[in-house]
């Protein structure tokens, strides 16, 4: 019997699901150029379609297979892609979301030659932004989250994590946490929270001898069974670097954080390889971060504990360094690698995924499809969202993207330029032509 459809997209050039299908019998090898080469996990269908019922997709495949099973209603919405490419709605794993203006003086400095650890450990960087977010209003703290949300959308972003880490004071900490709690309900984008407390040592603890640990024990460690006891949080994160928190003192705090019930994640390795990696292998944590300068031992255990490695290479490139975290190494030890804006006013003033994808093709060395991959279901299982994002398949939630384009590889290769046209979250229209559709 065929199925009364809500919305359905007709005219799909290329359906990117990234679920694993039956391989088609007969599809001669190479008669298009692109089916025949392209892997399994992308589940690339060409001559498509999607139909959603009540905010969740109701089917996805090639024309010939849906059309026929689906009916329309009166009010059935029906969307020409015209011939374009669907893909899930993008995920991105590593944001810190709220941080009341940018800091482009610093930007200017780091031109100069300071260092970002150099300016960190003058009180500015992460300390700059410290003071303006306690000074900022809730007011302001929400139209700033709001906007950068509108940016992100715009790229085709639909689920968002956020994290703390610009209040390091117990009351500050609880107000960003529930700021995201409104942002998530009142914008379409999904917004899972992570508790980043131990972003930096703040200013007040800075003279005293172990500040870190001090910090640790006055303000993050206290604020854990609040934060896991209400469910303000999803994740408890660190900064896990020499000079910011340590291996010991990271290993203190996550530990804690499992106990209660909170999954962990790290920033691990981003400047010197600081046993990060392995220490989220041990914790068993659900990601870890940056990892541009993890050690082969702590990418091997990785893999073999399952932790998903969140790449940040705008963040690399911004800050000037060489070393790029070894993408290519890493998927041929079998880590699942995800990719991330890491959207924050220090390394990466920047909102949009197809350019994290277009970067990391041109210095991780990604493929096109391995971009899609890693920011789609790859990043929704760094959030603990596998089977729920990420992916088109029947039963998980509408979040889709229409680019315009003929192939889904000029995403990642047109650096730049925004090809998002239309986005739909839960199954409804939020951006059209490549605009924001007006919310009430
Ligand atoms: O992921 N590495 C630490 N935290 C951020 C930067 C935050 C900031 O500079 O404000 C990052 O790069
Ligand atoms: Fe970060």
């Amino acid at each position: 019997m065929p199925r009364a459809a809500d919305l359905i997209i007709r005219n799909i050039g290329q359906l990117l699901t990234l679920r694993v299908l039956p391989e088609r019998p007969g599809r001669p090898a190479g008669a298009d150029g692109v089916g025949a080469t392209e892997p399994g996990w992308l589940g690339l269908i060409e001559d498509a379609v999607v139909a959603v019922r009540n905010g969740c997709v109701l089917a996805a495949g090639s024309r010939t297979d849906v059309e026929p099973h689906l009916a329309e209603k009166q009010d059935t919405v029906v969307i020409d892609a015209a011939g374009g490419v669907v893909s899930p709605g993008l995920v991105d794993p590593h944001t810190h979301l709220l941080f009341a203006g940018w800091r482009e003086a610093e930007f200017a400095l780091r031109l100069e030659g300071r260092t970002y650890l150099e300016i960190l450990a003058s009180g500015g960087g992460i300390l700059s932004s410290v003071a303006r977010f306690r000074a900022a209003a809730d007011e302001e703290l929400l139209s700033w989250g709001r906007s950068a949300l509108d940016r992100m959308l715009l790229s085709g972003t639909t689920t968002v994590e956020a994290k703390t880490g610009y209040g390091l004071v117990a009351a500050q900490e609880l107000r960003a946490l529930r700021l995201y709690r409104r942002l998530g309900a009142e914008h379409p984008v999904t917004v899972v929270s992570t508790f980043l407390g131990a972003h930096a040592v703040p200013a007040e603890y800075r003279n005293r001898p172990g500040a870190a640990a001090a910090y640790l024990d006055e303000v993050c460690l206290p604020l854990l069974p609040k934060i896991a006891g209400d469910g303000l949080a999803e994740f408890c994160d660190v900064f896990c670097e020499a000079g910011v928190f340590g291996v010991a003192e990271s290993r203190r705090l996550l530990t804690e954080a499992a106990r209660l019930g909170l999954p962990v994640k790290l920033h691990a390795d981003e400047f010197e390889p600081t046993g990060g990696a392995e220490l989220a292998a041990e914790l068993g944590a659900v990601s870890a971060d940056h990892l541009a300068r993890a050690s082969d031992r702590g990418l091997e255990a990785m893999a073999r504990a399952g932790v998903t490695a969140v790449l940040l290479p705008v963040t690399t490139f911004t800050l000037g360094l060489r070393d790029y975290a070894p993408a290519r190494k890493m998927l041929d030890l079998g880590l699942e690698v995800a990719l991330a804006t890491d959207f924050n006013p220090g390394t990466s003033p920047v909102e949009s995924m197809p350019l994290v994808m277009g970067i990391a093709c041109r210095a991780l060395r990604l493929t096109p499809a391995e971009t899609f991959r890693a920011a789609t279901v790859a990043a929704a299982r760094a959030v603990g969202l596998e089977g729920r994002a990420g992916q088109i398949q029947a039963g998980v939630p509408a979040d889709l993207v229409i680019f315009e384009a003929t192939d889904y590889r000029q995403v990642p290769y047109r650096l730049g330029t925004n090809l998002v046209r239309t986005v739909l979250k839960k199954g409804k229209i939020v951006v059209s032509e490549g605009r924001l559709r007006r919310r009430r």
